[in-house]
């Protein structure tokens, strides 16, 4: 007899020999061929192999596994399979393999299969029911596939079903679990069918067949109906999940009883009522309770101090409100606590200073106030403080963030704190985001702030802080910011020249709209080399654009709206590399999962996700002609130019742009036709060209047809039936194709005299047409 433990013995023996590396192979080989040669019970039987070759041959592919598996040798050394001593397969171990096909049912005669793991392969079809209701096996893992079709289906008949882990997750599994199809399993102790398209009530009668059941899993599912009272009698029941779910109703009384729970998980479903204090604390086991995204309401009890054993408190995003009671501080073994997005009120209780185990603290979206508490400082594991959107104030004072020297994100977004920053923030040395935007806070930024090496997020927008010079000398020391956004502070001050602004080698987030900063666009904004997004909008920022914008090969999104920008669009703008080309894919290096979640939309304060390409050079005082170099931006979504003093034509070459989903050329003094292929820019949604002295036809068909008639507003030669005007009149220039000659004829026309501005249009839709 040979184990697979034993015949690697003959390789410790030969350890002793000098010259290992030659001589342990070969020995090792020789003796298992010699013992397989005298032994002919040391193989697997031919039956196994026939099974398994079976299985290997139903599938599609086998991810290279025929040249491990070949009939003329002994099964149990195939690559995935686990022979006991008798040599019978007990384990058959195939993960990440890329297999796919269909699972053969001939895996249902390897009599002695226990441990089957198919995990993580490509794998289709139904799951054999044979392998379910197998005699031998107990561990089944076939989750991360793509297995279909029923469970419900079935047979329950057969007895002395050994399953005792059945994972059938993240597979496209539907219909419903009913409860005869686990009734039969009465050594079922673990059912994972996650991330599936389950329909119908939860299964229940686990408990009453499987007295050792204590693992379920269904998050990611469609269930629906209540939570089965049966849970109640699952004296051993650990864990239950079904968070993700459409499930309805409250908790019934009977599941208080399930008393060895240690994780209750029921996030995002429909569930409501309230937590009851004298019920949830005979859930005195509890590790894990997470309600968050329900609609339960009511308080947090008292008694919640009790459940000692809790790390993870997440009752986020439902209607609770009231204080949080101070006996929270005596669930000392907190780790997460989530409250976010409710309307809890009042002040944090200094009580939360003994959760010395603290990490993430979300008290976000809801109507508390006060000062923080001096206790807070205790919590000295916390990582991420969480407080935006609220009624916080007072200056920060009590709390000493010297000792929060785990913190990596702190979020006091949208609060009323005031006073100066306090300097002992800037002792927390692993912050990677500090999100202070929308509060009182004023005067200059300390140095200090230099020594967060990590900082990668800073956001101080919309409070008062002043000397703009002074703040971006200070934070050109933080090397890894990567979104800096410090708009709507330094009320009209002068826009930093001076060219020892360095450094931000790693920015590409920066926003300093809404200042009313006079001066113009620096130079030492062509440094930025990694800038994707800039935003310097509601400024009082003169000059032209500069020709160095094109150096910015990164950037695309570009807001310089509302300022006192003058001169022509310059041709270099249309240059931007990533403005020019859908292929360069937008991206951010920001680990956006580690920022607070509102570190992300739009503007003076979030980032978009979807990355968003757009140009935005509106209420300025640009003047000139929309160049025709204009379609070479193609990658570009959003294009405003409105309220300016632009003259001339729309250039035919707009109409290039064909990912286009904004175009706003309003309020400018632009002649001539709408170009009529406009309406073959499909995305277009929102379009303007109001307050113009365009004339001639509006474009009919495409995404025309579903503008309103406003955007036309202003004028007063454009005609269409959309304005009730009609075009018959023979002076409009007809916004039909026309041929070669007729383009020449019209613009030989030019020379007598006649319309130059129409023939502008033509001559140009020509020149362009015939250069492509
Ligand atoms: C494996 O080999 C045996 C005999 O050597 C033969 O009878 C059997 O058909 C083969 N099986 C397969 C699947 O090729
Ligand atoms: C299982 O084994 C039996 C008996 O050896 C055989 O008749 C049957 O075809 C096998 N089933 C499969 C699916 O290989
Ligand atoms: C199956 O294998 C995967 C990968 O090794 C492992 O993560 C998983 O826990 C295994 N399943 C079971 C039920 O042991
Ligand atoms: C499947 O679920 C079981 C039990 O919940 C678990 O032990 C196993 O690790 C899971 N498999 C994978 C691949 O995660
Ligand atoms: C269920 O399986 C998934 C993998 O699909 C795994 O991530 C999860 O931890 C498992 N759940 C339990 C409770 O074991
Ligand atoms: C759900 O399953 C899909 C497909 O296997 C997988 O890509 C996804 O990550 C799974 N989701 C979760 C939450 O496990
Ligand atoms: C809970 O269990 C107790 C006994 O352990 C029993 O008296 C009570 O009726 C059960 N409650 C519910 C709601 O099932
Ligand atoms: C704040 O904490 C730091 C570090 O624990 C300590 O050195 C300092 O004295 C504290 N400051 C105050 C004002 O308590
Ligand atoms: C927040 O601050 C503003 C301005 O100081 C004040 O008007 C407002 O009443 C404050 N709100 C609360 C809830 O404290
Ligand atoms: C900002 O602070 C300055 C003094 O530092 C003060 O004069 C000014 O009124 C403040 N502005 C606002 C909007 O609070
Ligand atoms: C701004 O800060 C700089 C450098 O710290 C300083 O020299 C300058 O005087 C400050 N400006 C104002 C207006 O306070
Ligand atoms: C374009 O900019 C103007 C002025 O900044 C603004 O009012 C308008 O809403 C913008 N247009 C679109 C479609 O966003």
């Amino acid at each position: 007899m040979l184990v697979s433990s034993e015949t690697t013995q003959p390789l410790q023996f030969s350890n002793k020999t000098h010259n290992k590396k030659l001589y342990i192979p070969s020995l090792g080989l020789a003796l298992v061929l010699l013992i397989s040669l005298a032994s002919p019970a040391s193989s697997c039987t031919e039956q196994e192999k026939t099974s398994l070759l079976q299985f290997l041959i139903e599938l599609s592919w086998d991810g290279g596994l025929a040249a491990s598996w070949r009939n003329d040798t002994d099964c149990c050394k195939w690559e995935g399979i686990t022979c006991r001593k008798d040599r019978t397969v007990a384990n058959v171990v195939l993960v990440s393999k890329g297999l796919a096909g269909y699972i053969s049912e001939s895996l249902g005669n390897l009599t002695r299969l226990q441990h089957l793991n198919l995990s993580h392969n490509s794998l289709s079809g139904p799951l054999p029911p044979a392998l379910v209701f197998s005699n031998s096996i107990n561990i089944l893992d076939v989750s991360f596939n793509r297995l279909n079709g029923i469970l419900d289906k079935l047979p329950s008949s057969t007895s002395a079903r050994s399953l005792q882990v059945l994972n059938i997750s993240s597979n496209l599994f539907a219909g419903h679990l009913p409860s005869t199809t686990w009734k039969a399993m009465e050594k079922l102790v673990t059912l994972n069918a996650s991330n599936n398209s389950f329909t119908g009530k939860m299964p229940t009668h686990f408990c009453s067949s499987s007295p050792s059941f204590a693992v379920v899993e269904l998050c990611y599912n469609r269930f629906t109906g209540s939570i089965p009272p049966e849970f109640g009698s699952c004296s051993k029941l650990r864990i239950l999940s079904a968070g993700h779910n459409h499930l309805s109703g409250t908790f019934p009384d009977e599941l208080f009883n399930a008393t060895s729970l240690e994780y209750l998980s029921f996030p995002h479903n429909i569930l409501h009522g309230v937590l009851d204090g004298s019920r949830i604390i005979k859930l005195r086991n509890l590790i894990t309770l997470d309600l968050g995204g329900n609609s339960f309401s009511g308080t947090i009890p008292d008694s919640i101090g009790q459940l000692k054993r809790l790390e993870k408190l997440q009752l986020n995003n439902n209607i609770m409100s009231g204080e949080l009671p101070s006996g929270l501080g005596s669930c000392t073994k907190l780790i997460t606590l989530d409250f976010g997005g409710n309307s809890f009120s009042g002040t944090i209780p200094d009580s939360i200073g003994q959760l010395k185990r603290l990490e993430q603290l979300h008290l976000n979206n809801n109507i508390m106030s006060g000062e923080l508490p001096s206790g807070l400082g205790s919590c000295t594991k916390l990582i991420t403080i969480d407080l935006k959107s609220n009624y916080f104030n007072g200056e920060l004072m009590k709390v000493n963030f010297s000792t929060l020297s785990n913190l990596r994100i702190l979020d006091l977004h949208i609060n009323n704190f005031t006073g100066t920053i306090p300097e002992s923030i800037y002792s927390c040395s692993n912050l990677i985001a500090l999100q202070l935007s929308v509060n009182h806070f004023r005067g200059e930024l300390s140095s200090r702030i230099g020594n967060l090496k990590y900082l990668s997020f800073f956001s101080i927008a919309d409070n008062n802080i002043t000397n703009i010079t002074n703040t971006l000398h200070i934070l050109k020391q933080c090397r890894n910011l990567n979104t800096l956004l410090i708009g709507h502070n330094f009320r009209g001050e002068l826009m930093p020249e001076d060219d020892k602004i360095d450094g931000f080698q790693n920015l590409q987030v920066l926003g300093i709209g809404g200042c009313q900063l006079f001066g113009e666009i620096p130079l030492w904004l062509s440094k930025l080399e990694n800038l994707v997004m800039l935003i310097l909008s509601d400024n009082n920022l003169s000059g032209s654009i500069p020709a160095w914008i094109k150096a910015l090969s990164n950037l695309f999104y570009l807001d310089i709206s509302s300022n006192s920008i003058t001169g022509e669009i310059p041709t270099s703008l249309m240059d931007m590399p990533m403005m020019k080309s859908e292929k360069t894919k937008a991206h951010l290096d920001m680990k956006v999962s580690e920022l607070p979640a509102d570190a992300t939309l739009s503007l003076q304060y979030r980032i978009p996700i979807d990355l968003y390409k757009a140009l935005d050079l509106s209420n300025n005082m640009l003047t000139g002609k929309i160049p025709m170099e204009i379609g070479q931006l193609k990658a570009v979504l959003s294009l405003n130019l409105s309220f300016n003093d632009l003259t001339w034509q729309i250039p035919e070459s707009i109409c290039d742009l064909t990912d286009l989903e904004v175009l706003d050329l309003s309020s400018n003094h632009l002649t001539g036709a709408i170009p009529a292929a406009l309406n073959g820019l499909h995305s277009l949604s929102a379009f303007n060209v109001s307050n113009n002295d365009l004339e001639g036809p509006i474009p009919s068909g495409g995404q025309f047809d579903t503008f309103q008639n406003s955007i036309f507003d202003g004028n007063t030669k454009l005609c269409g039936t959309i304005l009730h005007r009609n075009c018959s009149s023979a002076k409009v220039p007809q916004a039909t194709i026309l041929t070669k000659e007729e383009v020449f004829a019209i613009a030989f026309s030019a020379f007598f005299g006649v319309g130059v501005l129409y023939d502008q249009i033509f001559l140009s839709r020509f020149f362009l047409r015939t250069r492509r």
